[in-house]
């Protein structure tokens, strides 16, 4: 029985800070944000989005379309958590009118908890092939104003439903796995921005491509040559041309092109270029971008992903492309979201940075912003207010 991804969507907030107006703030070269990490711009939430609005205006679209009949399994993947108790998917099981025989839970490790859940839902729907679990990976990524990772922040959310006979991608059972204990990137719960050791980072994400490939290609017996397209977890779009790179290299192919990583990895970049990192989102919304813009048909075609979060835990795994996969696809909306956003000045983003949720008990009702469907309305009581947009 195949089991995957029968429908997905993406969606991210509806304002940007071009990264060219960050690198004059800073007295940086706009070329080192651009060529060096591949970012162009970076998704900023208003004050009335968090992590529940930004997934549930991802998953709204697809279940208008679809129902939500027979989902009785959703989760909610993220590492900006808004309490420390409820699930963030609560709030958006109500929002979405999800049935009540439903179970609801959030996942977390870093930005790998998308795959996580993804890997759980097939599981799940294997055991019961009559059900459909949602999967949301949602996030916006904060790091200290002036520092190294501040041109990689961003925003988004992927709304996946995982159900037996999937019209858009069938996983592939064998996967190659690594956990690791290290310290490259945290966030204490009296932080609001995560604490980084960049270089050593991205050099442990690099060590882990080379660790799940290895697993996975020993498991799969599959080679290089029998995948149409790779998509990696994007912390900065240039960092999939370098793990592919040292992926192709550990395979044996020591004479690698410029241009044979393109092909390979090209087509899944461009979407993050304009959102920056959106941590559990970020591999799904890669995803997304290659389908909506390939223009090969990627019908019966093998798909390599590579999932990393910090911590860390890695894993490779793979999934074939579906016949009338197009058919699934939300691709016109997608490239409407990213086209028709609000740009922000270098003071604006500033002030959105600094207005940060209240944490003093009194009740605030949150000016309206461009948003999603949905909008986080306020605090009352010590509750968090959700409603649809005006
Ligand atoms: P940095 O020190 O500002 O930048 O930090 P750099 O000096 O390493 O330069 C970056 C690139 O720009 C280099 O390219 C430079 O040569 C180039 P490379 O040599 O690497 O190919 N450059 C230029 N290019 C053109 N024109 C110029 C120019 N100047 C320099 N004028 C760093 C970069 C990524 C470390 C920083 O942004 C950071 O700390 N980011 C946050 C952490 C991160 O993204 N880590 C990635 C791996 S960990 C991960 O993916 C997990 C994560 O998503 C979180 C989670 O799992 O939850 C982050």
């Amino acid at each position: 029985m195949k089991v995957g991804i029968d429908r997905i969507g993406f969606y991210t907030a509806r304002y940007y800070l071009p990264l060219e107006t960050l690198a004059h703030q800073r007295g940086v070269a706009y070329e080192k944000f651009r060529t060096g990490l591949g970012q162009e711009r970076m998704a900023v939430a208003p004050p009335d989005e968090d992590i529940v609005t930004l997934a549930a205006s991802a998953a709204e679209p697809l279940l208008r379309e679809d129902g939500v009949e027979n989902i009785d399994l959703l989760l909610f993947a993220t590492e900006s958590g808004i309490d420390q108790s409820k699930s963030a998917g609560l709030f958006a099981h109500g929002l979405l009118g999800l049935p009540p025989a439903c179970r609801v839970v959030e996942l977390k490790e870093a930005c790998y908890g998308g795959t996580a859940a993804l890997q759980l839902a097939a599981a799940m729907v294997a055991r019961r092939p009559g059900s459909k679990t949602l999967v949301l990976a949602s996030d916006i990524a904060r790091y200290e104003l002036g520092s190294p990772g501040e041109p990689t922040q961003g925003c988004g959310a992927v709304a996946m439903l995982v159900s037996a006979d999937p019209r858009i991608l069938a996983l592939d059972p064998e996967r190659g796995l690594h956990a690791e204990d290290v310290m490259d990137f945290w966030r204490p719960n009296y932080r609001d921005e995560a604490l980084v050791d960049g270089k050593y980072s991205t050099r442990v994400y690099l060590s882990t491509v080379v660790e799940t490939w290895q697993r996975y290609a020993k498991e799969s017996g599959r080679s290089v040559d029998d995948f149409a397209r790779f998509c990696y977890h994007l912390p900065f779009t240039n960092i999939a041309r370098k793990a592919h790179e040292r992926l192709l290299k550990s395979a044996g192919r020591d004479a690698v092109t410029p241009e044979q990583i393109e092909a390979a990895v090209g087509g899944g970049l461009a979407y993050n270029r304009q959102t920056g990192n959106s941590y559990c989102a970020s591999l799904y919304e890669s995803l997304v971008c290659l389908f909506d813009q390939c223009a090969e048909n990627l019908e019966g075609r093998r798909l390599g992903l590579f999932s990393y979060g910090s911590g860390c835990m890695g894993e490779f795994f793979s999934g074939v492309v579906q016949p009338g996969y197009r058919q699934q696809l939300r691709t016109e909306q997608h490239q409407r979201l990213l086209a028709d956003r609000t740009e922000l000045t270098y003071q604006e983003y500033e002030d959105i940075f600094n207005l940060k949720v209240p944490q003093d008990g009194w009740d605030y009702a949150f000016a309206q912003y461009r948003t999603g469907t949905f909008r986080f309305g306020g605090i009352a009581g010590h509750k968090r207010r959700y409603e649809r947009a005006a």
